[in-house]
């Protein structure tokens, strides 16, 4: 039986029509800006969320770099939650590339409040302080376990920010998730902030590439870090054709991952396993091991000598399983019952 990989979105592989658009794409020198296919993506992303231009990268992480990167200069503050992706997962990218000081914020499920952003505003009017220069929101947020931002919750968050003459960058990795969660447009949600990073090798299935989007103006500044950190490409068609392929055909189907990650939710929580199907919003389900005396790493051995993997996550006891454009149907019908089972739950199905 093959094994059913639930560890990340990140391992799916490009489909058989993806792989023929990828070979059928036209291409020029990207660092021209003469290759027609990533003119192509970048113009159809920027529309898709809510901005003026659109700059292809080759990954998330260095997108939310080049982003954080415009929208500050050295020695300025970067507020964020404290466990989103850029403050845990980027090795202090924005104190490497952009010299900023980090201040992270405890997050509710990912979301910090307006009050929190309105407190940890520094009065650097004496000279002495950093000045606080850039509010970072995560949406889904990944380390909360694919949890929503509402528009409601964002705007309350980037009004604040604004007040304050705060820049907001939209940490969108996700945020294709959290407009299908939501039931709105992308662009309603990435057109608030500044900048908004888009990932396309997750819930969009591609081998590789990201996008960063904003202003005109700041996107003349985003292509020359783009530069500077050595994204500036050649013949990327190959990959942006990817991009294109996905915006046409992987988008609607989130929706279907959504489903599968809620009927996983529900089938673990009724086999007695810690998982609370109503914190299951997106793609991810979040599963603790603590009351089954597990540890992180004993559960992962458990699981993957029955043929489903997930990962660990930075909570002590919680395991991840995402759902992607790799999982079936009839993977959930399995992973529903071999879950349970391999770690000792109380009820599992006879
Ligand atoms: C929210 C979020 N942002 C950014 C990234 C970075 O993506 P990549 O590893 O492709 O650079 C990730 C990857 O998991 C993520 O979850």
């Amino acid at each position: 039986m093959a094994v059913i990989d639930l560890r990340s979105d990140t391992v799916t592989q490009p489909t058989p029509a993806m792989r023929e658009a990828i070979a059928a794409a036209a291409v020029g020198d990207e660092q021209e800006r003469e290759d027609p296919t990533v003119l192509e993506l970048e113009r159809r992303v920027a529309a898709l969320l809510g901005h003026e231009e659109a700059v292809f990268v080759p990954t998330a992480t260095m997108a939310n770099q080049i982003a954080l990167r415009v929208l500050t200069r050295p020695g300025d503050e970067l507020l964020a939650e404290e466990n989103s992706h850029v403050f845990l997962y980027e090795q202090g990218g924005p104190a490497v590339f952009s010299g900023l000081v980090m201040r992270g914020l405890p997050g509710r499920h990912g979301r910090i409040a307006p009050e929190q952003i309105r407190a940890a505003v520094r009065d650097w009017s004496s000279g002495h302080m950093p000045i606080t220069r850039l509010v970072s929101l995560e949406n889904t947020h990944n380390s909360s376990g694919g949890r929503v931002w509402t528009l409601e919750e964002i705007d309350a968050v980037v009004a604040t920010a604004r007040e304050l003459d705060l820049r907001v960058h939209l940490d969108g990795a996700r945020v294709l998730n959290a407009a299908t969660a939501l039931g709105v447009p992308a662009a309603e949600i990435g057109g608030r902030f500044d900048t908004t990073t888009l990932c396309l090798s997750k819930g969009l299935g591609c081998p590789l590439g990201a996008l960063v989007a904003g202003s005109a103006e700041l996107m003349v500044a985003a292509r020359r870090a783009k530069h500077l950190f050595g994204g500036a490409m050649r013949q990327a068609g190959i990959v942006a054709a990817a991009g294109v392929h996905a915006l046409d055909h992987h988008v609607e189907r989130l929706a279907d991952d959504h489903a599968r990650a809620r009927r996983l939710g529900e089938a673990w929580s009724a086999a007695g396993l810690g998982v609370d199907p109503l914190q299951v919003e997106t793609n991810f389900v979040f599963l603790d091991v603590g009351p089954l005396g597990l540890t992180q790493a004993e559960a992962m051995r458990k699981l993957d000598d029955a043929g489903v993997r997930l990962s660990d996550t930075v909570h002590p006891t919680i395991l991840r399983a995402v759902t992607h454009l790799g999982i079936s149907d009839e993977d959930v019908d399995r992973a529903s019952e071999l879950v349970p089972r391999a770690l000792g739950a109380a009820r599992v199905a006879a």
